[in-house]
């Protein structure tokens, strides 16, 4: 019988040949880790072929790294990984990628590149070269460091001079949006995770679905939820690059994906779409361009509310006196204003709230629903990881997508961790969640709802879903 390491292995030279005759077919060279990024150079182009047998080719080398490789090294490896975080926030906050950006392909030597951002040779040439082993920088002679392909995407839209003169401009450029998440992630996402034991020991948070107790208002030594902590005075710079990084991570996930799915072109013209929690109305805003027989009502808290019609009148006075956007002020756990609509929709609020929570909110627009009310829910759906079949409990609902992986991959995220870091990045900052399909199932029933349908655009949980339910 063929080994799995080996058949591992055939997968991913098989699945190289699809990328080979990909690149031939464009024209264009196969990204090197080595050079610095070039927009469009991913192999997730045509989104087809290309992109399942990328999505493969991780799956059977992360598999065959962790056949290969011994269990101790593998689970020390996670558990390191906070190390990690904490050099890339380094790297981040002392703008090194732009440093090496500025010194071109030949590099910097790290005490050149420490008396710029006034630290220690001796800890910056340690932090480099974890992160060049690890694949962000690299080290092109000893002690002399340049941007790769991961290093290159940390750089921030400055010259130095000004970062350095400005550090309060540091996240300020559109194009800081993913130095800003990765500075929010190591930062922020590292305190909360390094208090999860301590949170979900200790029996007066173990069962919290209270946002103020999650396991990073405990690493702030706070009892405010964390979106209230970050409004503090003294928390401003953490409130901008929080903005910021929101954008960058938005950026993961193309637009234009979650305006799919939903048959918004088949609602009757004048249709009334409420956008719940919609905050400054982007998205209900390019609903309205792609549908313009429809009608919307973004809610949210007043201050955003104010900056959404501000905004609005900013970038599309029109709309906004047609009437065919409109903004109100309301409290999603408190008695819904606008009875009988015909699309209630939920993007990303969901998964920021608790069942307990979450429940009100759902419930609320259930007591508000007429009979023909629909909701559509926006966020991930996440995938199990063992492959599922109604013999072992799978929730059959219409457009449901099962990862499609061939033997012998066994596990069916193929190695995309990210909606599952969601999910847990979710619990430690507010003791929300990102729910697998049997999970919405379950809470949209308790609220009265029945699900009905998922528009879904990858198996993997890594997009967001739409999913979609009538009042029961
Ligand atoms: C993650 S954002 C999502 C915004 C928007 N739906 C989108 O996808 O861009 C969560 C939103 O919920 C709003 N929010 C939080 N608590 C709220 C409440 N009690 N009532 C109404 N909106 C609330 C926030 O102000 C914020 O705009």
């Amino acid at each position: 019988m063929k080994s799995s390491i080996r058949g591992l292995a055939e997968l991913v030279l098989k699945n190289i040949d699809v990328l080979e005759a990909d690149c031939a077919k464009r024209g264009v060279q196969e990204p090197s880790v080595l050079d610095p990024y070039k927009p469009g150079s991913e192999f997730t182009v045509d989104g087809g072929n290309v992109q399942q047998a990328s999505t493969i080719i991780v799956a059977a080398a992360q598999q065959l790294i962790q056949t290969v490789q011994s269990p101790q090294i593998n689970s020390q490896m996670i558990a390191f990984s906070a190390t990690l975080a904490g050099a890339i926030r380094i790297a981040t906050e002392f703008n090194i990628a732009d440093i090496l950006l500025e010194a071109g392909s030949k590099g910097l030597h790290v005490k050149d590149i420490s008396s710029i951002c006034k630290a220690d040779p001796v800890k910056i040439g340690q932090i480099l070269r974890l992160l060049a082993s690890a694949w962000i920088f690299k080290e092109v002679k000893p002690d002399v460091f340049a941007n790769n392909r991961n290093s290159s995407i940390m750089v921030k839209g400055l010259s130095v001079k000004k970062l350095l003169d400005d550090p309060d401009l540091k996240y300020s450029r559109p194009e800081a949006a993913t130095p800003a998440s990765l500075a929010e992630i190591s930062d922020d996402t590292g305190k909360g995770a390094s208090y999860l034991f301590e949170t979900l020991s200790d029996p007066k948070t173990a069962f919290s679905e209270e946002a103020n107790e999650a396991a990073l208002c405990r690493a702030f030594n706070t009892n405010l939820a964390c979106w209230d902590f970050f409004e503090l005075p003294d928390q401003r710079e953490r409130l901008n690059r929080f903005g910021v990084a929101m954008q960058g991570m938005s950026k993961l996930e193309p637009l234009d994906i979650t305006l799919k799915g939903f048959d918004w072109e088949g609602l009757k013209k004048g249709s009334l779409v409420v956008d719940v929690g919609g905050g400054i109305g982007s998205f209900s805003l390019a609903l309205a361009k792609e549908h313009p027989h429809l009608k919307f009502v973004v809610q949210d808290r007043a201050p955003v509310v104010e900056e959404g019609i501000d905004r609005l009148k900013e970038l599309d006075p029109e709309e906004l006196e047609s009437g065919r956007i409109s903004f109100q002020e309301h409290n999603f756990f408190e008695s819904q204003p606008i009875r009988d609509a015909d699309v209630y929709m939920l993007k990303f609020i969901v998964h920021d709230w608790s069942n307990k929570y979450s429940e009100i909110i759902l419930r609320r627009l259930r007591e508000a629903a007429g009979p023909h009310s629909r909701l559509v829910i926006v966020d991930k759906v996440i995938p199990y990881i063992c492959p599922t079949s109604e013999s072992n409990g799978e929730v059959s609902i219409p457009g449901v997508l099962k990862p499609d992986l061939p033997e012998p991959i066994v596990n069916m995220s193929a190695g995309i961790i990210y909606p599952h870091l969601s999910s847990v990045v979710m619990m430690l900052y507010c003791n929300g969640q990102e729910r697998t399909i049997g999970g919405f199932e379950e809470l949209l029933a308790k609220a009265g709802w029945k699900l009905s349908a998922v528009y879904q655009h990858d198996a993997f949980g890594q997009y967001s879903s739409q999913i979609l339910a009538t009042p029961i």
